[in-house]
């Protein structure tokens, strides 16, 4: 049930207030004539939605939203004016009102409004929810490793089981690094209150702040409505900020703040709000040149690098492979009771191999292996080509631009970029591929790619590639 209250000294408007929302399923209209007798009610009644008169004789209705927020800085208001000029407009919107509709009313749009308005309070009450990856179960066991890296990375999580601490977890792709960042969160003492991952590579930049921090109506254009961000949505809980190194200078100044004193503005708004969130940050690029580039701040750096955790890259702890092979074939197998079982040849195969995708790349294989497997056994045969040939496909430098590390690369982007589109990234990349390979000559590079030069020169204009290849 919502609750809605409206504050208006006029009774006539109270009245239509009760005609058009007095009977309505879900809802619960109060009324209060004054914001006095408000400000009295609202901690009894705790509404979802306020809505008032700026205009009534006792306290404005800007006056009674400075004295509510001073108790309460969630619970959205509308306010309502005869006239609307842009001073009380924004007078409104500086003290933290929701919305604000001029009289007199459009039925319509007001239902709209507050429909919407609750909408908010609905997103700010709600205790964010996650959802496990893993069964309950696997949690436990959701990292396998007994290698002493592994052990290492253990005892690092069990140390900041106790603590409120920053962590920052680095390693390659596909090492776990959103899995460690999960059993942070589990083991901590937060576990009971909100976890929420947050890729900033896949939301666009000018976009994450407002993601993270809010922002008020009008912020910028196509902020349509107030919104509430990430860091105020989770208030007590814990906040994981996968690929760290994405973001804009003003974000990581504003992480910086909210990390040191706990607060926060949303964007186009000045009022601080106050939050008290963890932070899990992780990335697979080297922060430390990011830093030395000037692309992140290095003050932010320090503050989040207060315990770091590396995953070693999975070529580096080959000991661990049976373990994990055994735990993704029961994960995988199409009768967990019953799981299909490796022969030791294919083992040591995959315990040679150099692993470009890590963990993730091993799962893939077992899977694939369990479905090529005819017996109840996975066999040698069953492995990829670049496992039996004991080297990676990709080669040595996946991360290269070369054009054998090119599906390896592109494979890491998608994954990390959901919205991305693939075909056209495929695209670019195929033709700054095809001009290196031909040192920047367009007509042996469309040759190469059997396009026309035209065809050739359109794509480079319109992935705006010139640049970069002059710099090679
Ligand atoms: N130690 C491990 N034990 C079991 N499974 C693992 C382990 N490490 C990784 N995995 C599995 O490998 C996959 C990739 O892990 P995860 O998503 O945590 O990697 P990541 O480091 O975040 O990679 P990226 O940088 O690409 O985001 C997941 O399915 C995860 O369950
Ligand atoms: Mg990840």
């Amino acid at each position: 049930m919502d609750k809605l209250l409206l504050i208006d000294d006029e009774a006539d408007v109270r009245y239509s207030f009760e005609r058009i929302f007095g009977s309505k399923d879900g809802l619960e209209l109060s009324t209060a004539a004054s914001g006095e007798e408000a400000l009295d009610l609202i901690p009894q009644i705790q509404p979802d939605l306020v809505i008032m008169d700026v205009r009534m004789g006792g306290i404005t209705g800007i006056e009674t939203l400075q004295q509510l927020r001073e108790f309460d800085t969630k619970t959205p208001v509308i306010l309502m004016t005869a006239f609307g000029t842009t001073q009380t407009a924004i007078q409104a919107m500086k003290h933290g009102a929701y919305d604000y509709i001029l009289k007199p009313f459009d039925v319509t749009k007001l239902e709209e409004l507050v429909a919407k308005a609750l909408d908010a309070a609905r997103s700010m009450k709600q205790v964010v929810s996650y959802e496990p990856l893993l069964e309950e179960e696997d949690y436990d066991l959701g990292i396998i490793g007994q290698s002493a890296a592994m052990q290492e990375v253990f005892k690092t999580i069990g140390q900041l089981a106790s603590s409120d601490a920053t962590a920052l977890i680095t390693g390659e792709s596909g090492t776990g690094k959103e899995l460690v960042a999960r059993a942070i969160y589990t083991h901590s003492q937060r576990n009971d209150r909100s976890y929420l991952a947050i890729n900033c590579a896949a939301i666009p930049e000018n976009l994450l702040e407002s993601e993270l921090f809010g922002h008020e109506k009008g912020a910028f254009t196509g902020a349509t409505s107030q919104r509430i961000g990430k860091f105020e949505q989770s208030d007590g809980g814990t906040i994981f900020l996968d690929e760290i190194g994405d973001m804009t200078l003003a974000t990581q100044t504003k992480i910086l703040r909210v990390l040191q004193d706990g607060t926060f503005e949303r964007v186009g708004g000045n009022k601080s709000f106050k939050t008290d969130v963890r932070l899990i940050a992780a990335t697979n690029r080297p922060l430390e040149e990011t830093v030395a580039a000037g692309d992140f701040r290095e003050d932010l750096f320090y503050r989040l690098n207060v315990v770091r955790i590396k995953l070693p890259p999975l070529r580096e702890r080959s000991e661990d492979i049976p373990q994990l092979v055994s735990y993704f074939l029961s994960r995988n197998s199409p009768k967990p009771k019953k799981p299909k079982t490796i022969q030791a040849g294919a083992i040591a195969l995959l315990k040679d191999y150099d692993w470009p995708g890590n963990v993730r790349e091993l799962e893939n294989t077992i899977k694939r292996a369990l479905v090529m497997a005819k017996s109840e056994a996975i066999i040698a045969d069953n492995l990829p080509s670049e496992i039996l040939s004991g080297h990676s496909e990709e080669g040595p430098d996946a991360d290269g631009d070369d054009f054998s590390g090119l599906s390896a690369k592109l494979f890491r982007w998608a994954r990390n970029n959901p919205d991305l589109k693939v075909i056209p990234a495929v695209e670019r990349e195929l033709v700054i591929n095809a001009l290196k390979e031909t040192g920047g000559n367009q007509v042996q590079a469309a040759k190469l790619l059997g396009i026309t030069r035209a065809t050739l020169r359109k794509r480079i204009e319109k992935f705006s590639i010139r640049q970069e290849i002059s710099v090679e």
